[in-house]
């Protein structure tokens, strides 16, 4: 990084070569801010080069994050462990690494104490604001980045196996929800807030699978399976069962109309509307056309 680029402060992201801790990384670059990128595999994030610092390690040791915390101004965390005393683990090492603020990634289900999922959030951020640290706390609902994961059935059968039903909600893209933790990264003010954020449009699932059958140029069927067997088919693909079946009871919340509407919120924070889910399929369509694509479906769902 060159040392024009550099400010005093330092701004670490976790989850940096996540769907959106990869766009918070992208907007601190882009405004010059010095940025230090937390990741398992120090390979993954060569695409930035020099411009970013590397703290290589793995929230299973927190020792590993303590160093990567050091000296940081403000860290964007991310947690997909449902072991709640490893996470407190990490926040620990954070308190003793010098009182940074958080922008925490949670999910508009930690309002919803029914669903595993949102239990698993919630519990996160309490042991956050249990912590003492000045944090945001940043509640999306579904990411159009789920999409994903239609990567593979797509590719070879053009089919989409849908378990939500036909229950509009409102998907957000990542870039979205990235540029509210950005801003929330830089603006002590925005500490003790939390923001529950959505994209600007009601779609149901037939629905976005008939916009990406238009932006690919070819036909995509759109089948309805019950939540039963979207589980039974997570398990075969190798994902444990505790999780298919907390995924499979936000599929059924989806499907028994258990949602959220529109909120304002991210024109609220960054001062434009947020994507619609035509143009962030546009710009993301290359992932199902490109020879990578069974690799990238893979890595789709969070
Ligand atoms: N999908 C949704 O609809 C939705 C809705 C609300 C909330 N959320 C929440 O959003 C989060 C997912 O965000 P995303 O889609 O941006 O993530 P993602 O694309 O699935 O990426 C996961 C990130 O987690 C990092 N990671 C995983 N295990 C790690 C470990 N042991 N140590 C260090 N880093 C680790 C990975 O880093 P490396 O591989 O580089 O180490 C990667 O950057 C989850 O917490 C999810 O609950 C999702």
């Amino acid at each position: 990084m060159s040392d024009s680029m550099r400010g005093e402060r330092v701004y670490l992201v976790a989850g940096a070569t996540g769907n959106v801790g990869s766009g918070v990384v992208t907007q601190l670059l882009a405004q010059g801010m010095r940025t230090r990128v937390f990741t398992r595999d120090a390979a993954k994030v060569e695409r930035w080069g020099d411009r970013v610092e590397v703290a290589a390690g793995d929230f299973q040791k927190p020792d590993t994050f303590a160093r990567a915390v050091s000296g940081a101004e403000a860290v964007f965390l991310m947690s997909q462990s449902p072991d709640q005393q490893a996470f407190a683990r990490l926040i620990d090492a954070v308190k003793a690494s010098g009182q940074p603020r958080i922008v925490f990634l949670s999910s508009l289900a930690a309002k919803q104490p029914e669903l595993q999922i949102g239990v698993l959030h919630k519990q996160k951020e309490d042991t956050i604001r249990a912590s003492g640290l000045p944090a945001t706390f940043i509640r999306p609902g579904g990411f159009m980045s789920n999409v994903y994961q239609w990567i593979g059935s797509v590719s070879t059968e053009g089919v989409v196996y849908n378990p939500m039903g036909d229950t509009r909600f409102a998907p957000i893209a990542p870039e979205d929800i990235a540029a509210v933790a950005f801003k929330s990264l830089i603006d002590p003010a925005l500490s003790g807030k939390t923001f529950e954020l959505t994209g600007g449009e009601l779609l149901s699932v037939p629905e976005q699978v008939e916009i990406l059958a238009k932006v690919l140029g070819r036909p995509i069927r759109c089948v309805d399976i019950t939540v039963e067997t979207a589980i039974e088919n997570m398990t075969r693909g190798g994902v444990p069962a505790p999780i298919a079946r907390a995924v499979g009871e936000s599929y059924r919340a989806v499907r028994e109309v258990r949602t959220f509407g529109v909120t304002d919120t991210v024109e609220k924070v960054t001062g434009r509307e947020p994507m619609i889910f035509e143009s962030w399929a546009r710009k993301h369509a290359s992932r199902f056309v490109s020879p990578v694509a069974q690799q990238a479906a893979t890595r789709g769902q969070a």
